[in-house]
């Protein structure tokens, strides 16, 4: 991801009184290098990915392309049999997440070569039990997990997943791989690896008979059906300014600041109370309702909800309404912990950020059961809450004191066509 930075919306988020950004004048300066940028990554040649079953950019605004697959299935029997050629150094392995050595091997690439700020100051630091819990849903294949390990010192040196999903696209519920942690090797970049891995996981995933994909970048590639943004709520605003990751707003003083972001010490809503396994039905019936107004949005099972919402301690949080007169289960607000490491401070090494994953509201406003969440968020000692603009998350981002980040983040789908790119509030799915 390039500027996509989910992490850090580095200088970019000025902590005004009014949670705005920026003055205005440095928004449309800001808006106008985008645009260059983004028209100059539009006429950019995209060898890989010209050759692949994605929407491609000279065909955007063409409404007359059927919506849907772009090319058919294969036989399995034509899907080719041996992984595709590394170069003679390298070979292919299975990472088994099962195992804690192979998912200590795997943290240690990522924790230091995945995804950082344009800045270099923050990286993402996904936990090992975090990792276990994104590879291992219902129905998981262990191949898709898949490494590229240095033949000599046998290093871990790339990585690619896929996990299997039932993502729905309007009407159409389609078996797809949510493809995730693309990752190379910082001394191993620019070296065309990661379009073999993306064909390799694209093979593995044939194998299967599945034949679609979802996944996000924060880089531009053919072609996003939509561009989303990351907000960013301060909880600790003393640290994120101390270690950059926010600045002080003009005529702002740190009291001040700290004093606008302060929240309730309890949470305000009847009835509010972390999930129970018990409550798994209740809460598929909810989600599953809400999210079938979404464009795009996934087809959970009881199974599904089970395993991506039942709390789990330092990955996942989350949280509902009881009636406290009828027992029924009328909300639901949850969110995923992903640190980020920050690079080169002297006093911190950790930024503690909670990413708003799923939320219905049917009896609860929607900003109340936010800073409901907001508070826990805080209780918990979350430096920072962030949240896309997906589903009907702006109708809170501004009112409850987000502030925009610098960066994009664009979803994609594989050998599935849309037929217009669709507003953030249009997509119910979010990815990990
Ligand atoms: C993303 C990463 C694996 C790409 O590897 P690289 O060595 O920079 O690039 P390579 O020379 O191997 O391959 C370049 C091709 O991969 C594509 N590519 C780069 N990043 C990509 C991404 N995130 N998703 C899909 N394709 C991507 C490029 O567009 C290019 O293809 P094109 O010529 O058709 O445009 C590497 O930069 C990395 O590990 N970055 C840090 C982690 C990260 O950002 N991961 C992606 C999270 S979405």
């Amino acid at each position: 991801m390039e500027d996509n930075n989910p992490i850090s919306p580095s200088g970019s988020q000025t902590q005004n009184p009014d949670g705005n950004s920026p003055s205005d004048n440095d928004v449309s300066v800001d808006a106008l290098a985008r645009k260059v940028q983004e028209s100059l990554s539009l006429a950019k040649r995209h060898k890989f990915w010209e050759t692949q079953p994605v929407g491609q950019f000279k065909d955007l605004g063409d409404s007359s392309l059927p919506e849907g697959p772009i090319e058919p299935p294969t036989p399995l029997s034509e899907v080719k049999q041996e992984p595709y050629n590394l170069p003679n150094l390298y070979e292919w392995i299975t990472c088994d997440m099962d195992s804690d050595e192979m998912c200590s091997e795997v943290y240690n690439l990522l924790s230091n070569n995945y995804v950082e700020d344009d800045e270099n100051m923050f990286r993402f630091n996904y936990s090992k039990e975090f990792l276990r819990w994104a590879l291992r849903p219902p129905g998981y294949f262990k191949s898709w997990h898949i490494g590229v390990r240095a033949k000599s010192s046998k290093k871990l040196v790339a990585f690619i997943t896929g996990v299997p999903a039932r993502i729905r696209t309007r009407d159409s519920v389609v078996n797809m791989a949510e493809i995730n942690f693309l990752c190379v090797h910082k001394k191993l970049r620019s070296k065309r690896l990661a379009p073999v891995m993306i064909k390799e996981v694209t093979r593995r995933v044939h194998l299967e008979n599945i034949w679609q994909a979802a996944y996000t970048a924060g880089v531009v590639l053919p072609t996003p059906i939509s561009t989303c943004q990351y907000w960013h709520r301060s909880l600790n605003p003393k640290k994120l300014i101390d270690v950059g990751f926010s600045r002080l707003g003009a005529r702002m003083t740190m009291s001040r600041t700290i004093k606008l972001y302060k929240l309730p010490d309890s949470t305000a809503t009847p009835g509010f109370r972390k999930m129970e396994p018990h409550d798994v039905p209740a809460v598929t019936r909810l989600l599953r309702k809400y999210l079938s107004q979404f464009l795009v949005a996934p087809d959970f099972d009881e199974d599904d909800v089970e395993h991506w919402l039942l709390p789990k301690v330092g990955v996942v949080d989350s949280y509902l309404v009881e009636s406290p007169e009828t027992h029924e289960i009328t909300d639901f607000c949850s969110f995923y912990t992903l640190p980020s490491s920050i690079l080169g401070n002297q006093n911190y090494s950790t930024l503690k950020a909670a990413y708003s994953y799923y939320n219905v509201s049917t009896t609860t406003p929607l900003l109340q059961l936010m800073n409901d969440a907001l508070i826990v968020a805080k209780q918990k000692d979350y430096d920072v809450f962030n949240a896309l603009d997906v589903m009907q998350n702006e109708s809170f981002l501004k009112e409850l004191k987000f502030g925009p980040g610098d960066g994009k983040l664009h979803y994609y789908l594989y050998n599935y066509r849309i037929n217009h790119i669709m507003r953030p509030s249009e997509l119910g799915l979010v990815l990990l």
